[in-house]
Parts: C-alpha cells; structure tokens; sequence
C-alpha cells in the first residue's frame, strides 16, 4: 500500500549495498530460464524459502543453473538496475558469487562481461549505476580465493568494486585466517573489501572480518552486539554494517524486528544502513525494510536520513556519484 510515509521513504536518496543478484532472481525469469534448458520445474513453487542458510544456498544454486547464455546474463543485469530505481535506491553495490552459476562458475570473466552488458546499457538508458562485488563462498580454499583474486586482477574490470565472502559459517567453520592473504591482495590492489559475518557467527567472526580480512563493511555483522568490545571496535573504526533486517528474521536469528539490534546498535554510535538481502527469494523490498524500522522503533525523519546517509557513505560508488547523492539527500 503506498503511504505518505512509504512515498517519503522512495524519495529518499539512497543507496542499497548488501544485496545478492542470485536472490534477486525473478521467479518469473528463472521460469524462463528452465523452459530455455528444458528442465521441468515440476509442480508448486519452486523458489520457497524452506529450513535455515543452507538450504537456502542449495536454491541458489539451483535457480541460477538454470541460466546459460551471456544473454540472460545481460537482461537480467538490466532488469537487477530498474529494480533499484524501482525500490527507491539511486546506487547499488550488487553481490554476485560465481559459484552458484554453474554455467560460468570457472568462467569469472564471462559472468563479469556478461553482466557488464546489462548493466552498462542500463546506465546508458539512464538507469542507477551498480558496482558488482565479486563473492568467494565461505567453504572455498585458501587456493580458490587465491586463483579468484588473481582472475579479477587480470581482468581488471571497472564493473568490479570489491572481494566479498559469503555463505553459511556454521557449516564451514571460520575461514577468516584462510582468506586473510586473499584479502590482502585484493585490497592492496585497489578493490574494496565486504565480510558477511555476525549473521550465521557471532561477534568473533565480526572482529576477524575486521581485523584479519581488512573488511571495509560488514554485511550483517548484527551480532556484533553480542560483544561490547567490538561495538566499540566498529565505532572506532568507523566501520559500516550493511544490515538486513527481514533476511535476519527469516533465517530464524530473530523472533521479531522489536528483538532485532539494529537501533541499539545505532544507538551505541554503528553506522548502520538497511538492504534487502534477497528481495525476490524473501518477497520483500527496500522501501518496505525502511517502513518495519519506522514502525518497530519509531524512527523520526532525522533517523531516515541518517540511515540512508550511512548507505551513501558505505558504498563503494565512484566519489561523484556519492557527492551528487549526498547532496540531494541535504536538500530532501
Ligand atoms: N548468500 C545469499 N544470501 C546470503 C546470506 N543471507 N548469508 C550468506 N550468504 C548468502
Ligand atoms: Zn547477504
């Protein structure tokens, strides 16, 4: 339903930073995909949100497997860029893990130039620019993360802002010390770096993110509060967390958005902003995550400022992308 308040929210300068171009799949291409591949999808939804992360992974995997060609690639970065405009963000940084992508998952690449095509003839329809964070999964080895850093150095690609990692840590244990020289070749070579970590883990895994991979924002990272020293960790070091309230409810970290840490963390000085996660998968959107925050805490107009200042500041946009968004934001 479109309110005052949810029109106030769109309008809003904004940017959206943690969100994953496989959950953000629509049921309807991934459908169109299969008929492409001639698989049969069978009866009934396929593309639920059943059990915990990891059955959540295996449906990544299978929804983009269904994809072959550099041009599904390309129409689906194309319509990845309307949904931003669409939800109210003027930026995207867009999380992309070669892994689930059967078709080009040892043809990084190829997913990269494929992905380049939609994404530029987006911007060039006028359509939000959107910097691609290129993603190891959490149970890949020391030498995987080597051979990715290498692959995106050679390519060299604009369209690539960042490392990431992300996956499920319960089930891979902690990786931080196996990623940590990966890491430090990425960012020695001009990429930003994002840690998934306090969502599956706890407030360690937010610290080592930190501290062993050099992250310059933290996806999650919301059980950070269960650890006074690495609340304080993150303001000292003005550390940014890409927070997804709704993912965190539906993967059972939370009973509740009143049970969620997201304002205290706020409260306790953390740059906190707001994504989606999986949109398509989680059937939410951006504006819609702002609007259960006003709602469960009471946010003021000020607060939703903050926020979406603090998505601004923690993208990895170009410097005059940034300084155009910032400026609207001061006159909204
Ligand atoms: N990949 C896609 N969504 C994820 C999440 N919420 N946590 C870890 N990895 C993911
Ligand atoms: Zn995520």
């Amino acid at each position: 339903m479109v309110t005052e308040m949810s029109e106030r929210i769109r309008q809003l300068p904004k940017a959206e930073v943690h969100i994953h171009l496989e959950g953000s799949i629509p049921p309807a291409t991934a459908r169109q995909w299969a008929a492409e591949a001639g698989v049969d999808l069978g009866h009934g939804n396929p593309f639920v949100v059943t059990g915990g992360l990891s059955e959540f992974l295996q449906l990544l995997d299978r929804i983009c497997s269904l994809a072959r060609t550099p041009e599904q690639l390309a129409d689906l970065a194309y319509g990845f860029s309307r949904h931003v405009v669409d939800s109210g963000a003027h930026y995207a940084d867009v999380i992309v893990n070669p892994t689930h992508w059967g078709a080009w998952r040892h043809d990084v690449p190829g997913l990269v130039t494929g992905l380049d095509a939609g994404f530029g003839r987006a911007e060039s329809d006028g359509l939000p620019p959107v910097g691609v964070c290129v993603s190891l999964l959490r149970s890949q080895t020391a030498s995987e993360a080597s051979d990715l850093v290498d692959t995106l150095i050679e390519l060299g690609s604009p369209r690539v802002v960042a490392l990431s990692v992300d996956g499920n840590e319960v089930a891979s244990g902690s990786t931080y010390e196996r990623f940590a020289d990966a890491f430090q070749r990425a960012g020695a070579a001009g990429l930003r770096r994002t840690v998934h970590a306090g969502e599956s883990s706890g407030a360690e895994a937010v610290r080592k993110a930190v501290e062993l991979l050099g992250a310059d924002r933290i996806d999650h990272g919301v059980r950070a509060i269960e650890d006074e020293a690495v609340v304080a960790l993150l303001v000292e070091r003005g550390i940014p967390l890409a927070v997804c309230p709704s993912s965190n409810l539906t993967l059972g970290l939370y009973r509740t958005l009143a049970e969620h840490p997201i304002d205290a963390l706020r409260r306790r000085g953390v740059a906190v902003c707001v994504n989606t996660d999986d949109p398509a998968l989680l059937e939410i959107d951006l504006v819609g995550e702002y609007q259960r925050c006003v709602e469960a805490f009471g946010w003021s107009d000020d607060d939703l400022r903050d926020v979406a200042r603090v998505s601004i500041d923690a993208s990895f946009a170009p410097d005059d992308v940034k300084r155009t968004l910032v400026t609207s934001l001061e006159r909204s």
